[in-house]
């Protein structure tokens, strides 16, 4: 497939089938999201996957499933046979660029762009994009008590979870109401030259 086409395929699915999905499939999808780049090469991408149910019930409940399924979407987080906990080590950044080939380590970096979340992003979509590769679905769902979301999975201090992302077969799902705002024109996104926006 043209990564064009990956991409174009790729959407949020809210609703899996009970098929389990092979272990192989998503490690060789993992394998991949790790593929990102990284700031200083940190590679401060973590994942915890979880495929065990009571786990997965537990991320439900901290991603306010009951509240999505009242809105006429399907329980997609609880029955997804993968969830995947994208995560940003900030520790791994720190340490890196306190080398001597970076900072060293008396110097002191602001931070002022957390690289740690750039490069979980990066991964976060080729996890999207592999998915779809796989003949796979995938859906991202933000998980408002993070700290729930650490304690449960055992996610130390200065490590952050993004949320949550369910893999899964394919079913028929409801699509977002977020959709109707259809695609911004390149125009308003792209600034050619200097920032032509508001
Ligand atoms: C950072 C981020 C957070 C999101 N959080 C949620 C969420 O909490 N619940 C949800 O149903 N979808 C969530 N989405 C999915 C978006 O609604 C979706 O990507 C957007 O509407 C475009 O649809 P598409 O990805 O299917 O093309 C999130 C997406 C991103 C990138």
């Amino acid at each position: 497939m043209e990564l064009s086409e990956v991409v174009a395929r790729r959407r949020m699915v809210r609703n899996t089938t009970d098929e389990p999905v092979d272990p192989a499939a998503v490690r060789r999808i993992l394998d991949l999201a790790r593929r990102a780049p990284s700031a200083g090469f940190s590679q401060g991408q973590r994942f915890v996957v979880v495929t065990e149910e009571a786990t997965r019930r537990r991320i439900a409940a901290l991603a306010d499933e009951p509240a999505y399924v009242a809105k006429g979407f399907d329980p997609w987080l609880s029955t997804a046979p993968v969830h995947v906990v994208p995560c940003a080590d900030e520790r791994a950044y720190r340490s890196r660029y306190a080398e001597d080939d970076k900072l060293g380590a008396d110097a002191e970096l602001s931070w002022p762009v957390p690289y740690w979340h750039v490069d979980a992003g990066a991964s976060l979509m080729l996890l999207l994009l592999a998915v779809v590769e796989e003949g796979l679905a995938a859906g991202f769902a933000g998980v408002h008590r993070l700290d729930g979301l650490a304690e449960l999975l055992g996610i130390p201090a200065g490590v952050h979870p993004l949320g949550v992302v369910t893999i899964g077969h394919p079913a028929p799902d409801r699509r977002s109401g977020s959709l109707a705002r259809g695609w911004r024109d390149l125009d308003e996104v792209v600034s050619w030259g200097r920032w032509s926006g508001p």
